[in-house]
């Protein structure tokens, strides 16, 4: 059947191939631009608009007056996107609608939250980060981009970008961790992976850079919270992992509901036009963050939703996530001239674009392939690859009287805790499509793991929580109920070591998901002191989406292993970690604090003007509290030892125009395989600002047999000592700088060299 659509492809392209030799424009703008020529104003804001499914494209009709609407505005090309519109069948049926009805049949882009994996399910984004491997993180990218596109997607908000410095905020779940050039090596990486090397091939989906921007800083981590910044922090800090997404082509961004000095983000033209569109050279879209535009008026920044809407547009925000500003207002502020119809044409083109980058004009249909979805969805090679992502996340606090690795031998084991055999919560949350109960747990993993004649002692000893949980609900947790202590305290005595799972429930982060408490809930620690009274042998296995205040663990837990929320092979990957089929590697990037007082807590802070004590009480500390973090950023065991040798730099002076090599030698001085990420931070102990004590420039994972050594280099440019002043200019200073290189952010060597000129 000839389509609106084909008939104009089909003249669009006879168009371009005549305009070939005089023109340099690409096909695509071309394309592009002579599809906007034919559009009214009232198609154009159609397609800066964006909607959440109502109803259920599956079943047989739509089910009241209110979808019913939302499917003629569908058809009459007043939507451009939809989200939440999941699933082959459902996302043709979707598609169906606007190209076979509207006057010229554009398609629309399919958007969801794709955030660690589609069905499959990888381990959170702050748990793949502490692979610190860009292979790794992109193939859990890659892998949800091959699931997501096969059930009817182009699009993921996905990878978020902000760097979290507060444990409180219940996001930092999605994020890479406080460290902003690890976060932009990291999210290159998961952009890649979303996006592959073309956007056309059916198998990639667009990526979205969030949230932007500043959105981590909200007062004391309270989702939503009011932000208040410096720009020095927004440009040294906020700012530079969505440069290098910018720089690495990501298709999308979306803006951030916090107020940047005063402005909210979506009405931010600084950072959306000056920033991001201007200096940057951003070709793609920006799309608001859900309902942001009509929350400008909330924060106090307009009138009403029409002024939210004028702001919004002329800030440069693109596409309007269900505040329905642009689709009540745009067109009557362009016809009062209040707003140039220049600035709505130039977000349709940037949206056209990027629909046509994905060949939706070719076939609107092609990411909506039954056949594909049946074959590729939940596969097991996606769950291998999801096992392998996991078990290179864990990170090993501690391993006292190197009780871990265990034999798959050993007589006896006690599975104790209310996460041992728990199938829900390693799935994390922002779990797309994930069947709810569909991970490994621990306790499978470790029946699968070891040998038949092990005997294993499970006992949960307590709930966690109590009644419904979900991505909607108030969790309630377990506060009085020790009827199970007895029969955990019966397991371990009869076992030679405990393994206990316990931490978070994972609906305790992720968004809207902020606490004032970061200590295990419910009956975790009394469980934990009553089992330690029993058995000296307890590996602690923590499952958690933020970092947790964990002293008493940290003191009287034999070992402890870090697994995040895993994922759907969680119970798998967590056994090959625990019975030494894979040497723990991961370290973390994200500071663990003693308590919660010390939140925001960071290893890049600044040196204060009173940084150490001298013999009195005036200088900048807690009186009830060391300010180091329990566990810094960086740190991370393994099973076995590394010795750094001596640090050697090639010069000590350099020209702003010149490279320094720093050199040292790592030697595997124990006795199992394993790998190290050897961390180089730098500081500039005297500049015109003020600069961080450390800030990490490079790392390297490098696996070594037990004995081998290996010459490990680094080669950094004058400008990777640079940074950028309050007003945003980048300096590159003359003068002493220190290089750090450990494997962790305080373990570490030091030496120095100078930039001159
Ligand atoms: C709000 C969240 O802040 C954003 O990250 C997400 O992509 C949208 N909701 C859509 O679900």
């Amino acid at each position: 059947m000839i389509t609106k659509m084909n008939l104009i492809i089909l003249s669009l392209l006879l168009l371009s191939s005549c305009n070939q030799k005089e023109n340099t424009t690409s096909k695509e703008d071309v394309f592009v631009e002579d599809l906007l020529s034919k559009m009214t104003l009232e198609e154009k804001i159609g397609q800066l608009n964006q909607r959440t499914s109502r109803w259920e494209m599956t079943g047989p009709a739509p089910k009241n007056n209110d979808s019913q609407d939302q499917l003629e505005e569908i058809k009459q090309g007043k939507v451009g996107s939809m989200l939440n519109v999941t699933g082959a069948d459902a996302t043709r049926e979707a598609q169906k609608l606007a190209v076979e009805n509207s006057r010229l049949g554009i398609p629309m882009i399919f958007g969801y939250d794709v955030i660690h994996g589609y069905k499959t399910m990888f381990p959170i984004p702050l748990g793949d980060a502490s692979s610190w491997d860009p292979e790794i993180v992109k193939l859990s990218a890659q892998v949800a981009a091959k699931e997501a596109s096969a059930a009817g997607l182009q699009w993921t908000f996905a990878p978020m970008m902000d760097v979290g410095r507060d444990a409180r905020w219940g996001r930092v779940m999605e994020g890479c961790g406080e460290d902003p050039y690890l976060a932009s090596v990291l999210s290159v990486a998961r952009v890649k992976g979303f996006q592959g090397e073309n956007l056309s091939e059916n198998n990639t989906i667009a990526a979205c850079a969030k949230h932007f921007a500043g959105y981590a800083f909200s007062e004391s981590g309270r989702d939503y919270n009011t932000v208040d910044i410096g720009t020095y922090t927004l440009h040294n800090i906020v700012l530079p992992p969505f440069k290098a997404v910018a720089e690495a082509g990501v298709s999308t961004f979306m803006n951030s509901f916090n107020i940047i000095n005063g402005t909210p983000s979506t009405a931010n033209p600084y950072l959306q036009r000056e920033l991001l569109k201007g200096q940057w050279n951003f070709e793609g879209f920006v799309v608001s963050d859900w309902a942001s535009i009509v929350e400008i008026s909330t924060h106090g920044a307009a009138e009403d939703l029409k002024e939210a809407a004028l702001l919004a547009i002329k800030a440069g925000s693109d596409m309007d996530m269900e505040s329905n500003a642009y689709i009540n207002h745009l067109a009557e502020l362009a016809e009062e001239g209040n707003v140039d119809e220049k600035l709505i044409d130039d977000a349709v083109l940037r949206i056209l674009k990027i629909k046509y980058k994905l060949g939706l004009f070719e076939d609107p249909y092609k990411y909506s392939n039954k056949e594909r979805e049946k074959e590729l969805i939940y596969s097991k090679e996606n769950r291998d690859a999801s096992r392998t992502v996991a078990k290179r996340s864990m990170v090993l606090l501690k391993n006292e009287k190197q009780l871990l690795p265990l034999s798959k031998q050993i007589k006896s084991i006690a599975v104790i805790g209310p996460l041992a055999a728990d199938k829900d919560i390693p799935l994390g949350s922002w779990r797309a499509k994930a069947v709810k109960n569909s991970a490994v747990s621990l306790l499978e993993g470790i029946q699968a793991t070891v040998s038949p004649k092990t005997i294993i002692n499970y006992s949960k000893g307590c709930n966690l929580t109590l009644g419904d949980r979900g991505f909607r609900t108030k969790l309630s947790y377990e506060e009085n109920d020790k009827s199970g202590f007895s029969d955990a305290i019966k397991a371990a005595q009869k076992s030679e070591v405990v393994i206990m799972a316990i931490g978070e429930d994972c609906w305790q982060s992720g968004e809207a998901r902020s606490q004032t408490d970061i200590r295990l809930k419910g009956l975790q620690l009394d469980l934990f002191n009553a089992i330690k009274k029993v058995n000296k042998n307890i590996i602690v296995v923590l499952m958690n989406g933020r970092p947790l205040a964990i002293p008493e663990l940290a003191k009287d837990a034999d070992a402890i292993l870090e697994t995040w929320f895993a994922g759907s092979e969680a119970g798998n990957a967590i056994a090959d970690v625990l019975f030494g089929d894979y040497n723990p590697s991961g370290k973390l990037t994200i500071s663990f604090p003693r308590n919660v007082g010390q939140c925001p807590i960071y290893y890049n802070h600044m040196n204060t003007g009173r940084p150490s004590a001298g013999g009195n009480v005036f200088w900048s500390h807690y009186t009830d509290s060391p300010n180091t973090p329990l566990y810094p950023f960086g740190y991370g065991l393994s099973y076995t030892d590394f010795e750094y040798g001596e640090l050697t730099c090639s010069k000590t002076t350099i020209t702003k125009n010149e490279s320094i090599e720093v050199n040292l030698s790592l030697t595997n001085s124990g006795k199992y395989e394993g790998e190290e990420i050897i961390q180089l931070y730098i500081q500039d102990p005297k500049a015109k600002y003020a600069r961080p004590v450390k800030e990490l420039k490079r790392f390297k994972k490098v696996n070594l047999q037990s004995g081998e050594s290996k010459n490990i280099s680094f080669t950094l440019k004058a400008k990777d000592f640079g940074y950028y002043s309050p007003e945003g200019e980048f300096l590159i200073e003359s003068g002493e700088y220190y290089i750090y290189v450990g494997g962790n952010s305080q373990e570490v060597q030091q030496i120095s060299f100078s930039i001159i000129g």
